[in-house]
């Protein structure tokens, strides 16, 4: 879990976590690939393969389903035999079994960062990287979001790190940093996968 005040720099580690946005010093690695050493294409690829991300606002497409928005990520990467499945038992584990064929704009917030959540792990990512995942949320379906993603954490032993507001939401956690005027304070940022 990623903790601090709004302006200390969370979602800007996120980013380069995430290879969305390039450090200007240091270096990034992931599974240890130094990732400053690949191009523009291979960062993309890298991204795609091993990183989910879940935004504050679920970002879903319109004008696809529900089914067809979590199967994206999965069309960009190529690999589609089995997938359709794949997302369907996803998205029952998220408790959407009867949203396949709705339209994006016709679920509610819940059920929308639902599927998002869903889409950011089609691609079975290492790591999940999310920004506020619950900050759009009421507190019922934030609570949802919360005891879902901690779900997934055990049951898929992938790594999720999380930026949040509201810490105590998430109850026990295996690590927390803080970040403070662009540093870390509090907490290592290295961790090994398993
Ligand atoms: N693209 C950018 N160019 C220059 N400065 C930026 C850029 N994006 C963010 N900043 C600045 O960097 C600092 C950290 O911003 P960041 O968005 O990482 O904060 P944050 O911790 O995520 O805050 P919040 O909790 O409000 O989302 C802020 O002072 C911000 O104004
Ligand atoms: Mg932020």
């Amino acid at each position: 879990m990623i903790v601090g005040s709004s302006g200390s720099g969370k979602t800007t580690l996120l980013n380069m976590i995430g290879l969305l946005d390039r450090a200007t010093s240091g270096t990034i690695l992931i599974d240890g690939v130094d990732t400053s050493t690949l191009n523009d294409n291979q960062l993309a690829s890298f991204r795609n393969s091993k990183l989910g991300f879940i935004f504050q606002f679920s970002n879903l497409l319109t004008d696809l389903t529900v089914l067809e928005n979590v199967l994206l990520p999965r069309k960009i990467h190529g690999a589609l035999e089995g997938a359709e499945e794949e997302a369907k038992t996803l998205l029952k584990t998220v408790g959407l079994e009867s949203q396949f064929n709705k339209f994006g704009n016709k679920v509610s917030g819940g059920q929308a960062q639902r599927v998002a959540i869903t889409r950011a792990l089609i691609n079975k990512p290492a790591i999940v990287l999310a920004d506020e995942p619950t900050g759009s949320l009421d507190s019922i379906s934030a609570e949802t979001t919360v005891q879902l993603l901690k779900s997934l954490n055990r049951k898929l032993n992938q790594t999720f790190v999380i930026i949040t507001h509201e810490r105590p939401q998430f109850g026990e956690v295996d690590k927390v940093i803080t970040v403070k005027d662009g540093r870390i304070i509090e907490g290592e940022l290295e961790t090994s996968m398993a």
